[in-house]
């Protein structure tokens, strides 16, 4: 098993990189709906013909698999990294302990913004317009960091 996982190891790199990118395409795009959905008014004919449905199928179909996917292949990549090609110490590499602090907030801002969404389903969501417009650049900025981490600390 150790040695599969090993020998694939640009395999899991390429699903780890296509997953992110599923998981990074929702956590922008969902806020920008929820900003439509808060202009549109909560419980409005608009807001639970499409807004709703969009928001629980970007959230269900695509970002909950997506996350999971980026934490799997993520986790064999640590895994190959550490038993096999740079050895443990690896994680307390700056560029990691960063990488992985970014992977942190992006994963309680999913689960944040999956709260959220049963607010505005509830039609109890106190949050504006602008302030989904504010926070939408969040997680870009995250992964500006967590790329950079990646591409220019750890080898
Ligand atoms: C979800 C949890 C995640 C874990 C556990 C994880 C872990 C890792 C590990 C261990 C590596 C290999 C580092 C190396 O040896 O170079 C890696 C590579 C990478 N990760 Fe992640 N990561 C996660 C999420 C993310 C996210 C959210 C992003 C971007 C926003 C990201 C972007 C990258 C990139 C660009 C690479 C470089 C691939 C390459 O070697 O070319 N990762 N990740």
């Amino acid at each position: 098993m150790s040695g599969f996982l090993i020998e694939h190891y640009d395999l899991w790199r390429g699903l780890h990189i296509l997953s992110v990118i599923a998981w990074m395409a929702g956590l922008l795009y969902l806020p920008r709906l929820f900003a439509y959905h808060t202009r549109a008014g909560q419980g409005s004919a608009v807001a639970t013909d499409y807004f709703e449905q969009m928001e629980r199928k970007l959230f269900h179909i695509i970002m909950n698999p997506a996350m999971v996917a980026a934490w799997l292949f993520g986790g064999i990549l640590i895994y190959v990294d550490g038993a096999g090609r740079m050895g443990w110490a690896f994680l307390l590499l700056p560029a990691m302990i960063a990488k992985l602090t970014g992977v942190a907030f992006l994963t309680f801002w999913h689960h944040y913004l999956g709260r959220a969404r049963k607010a505005l389903l509830a039609g109890t969501s106190t949050r504006s317009e602008k302030y989904w417009r504010a926070t939408n650049e969040l997680p870009f900025l995250a992964a500006v960091i967590m790329v950079l981490c990646v591409t220019m600390g750890v080898k």
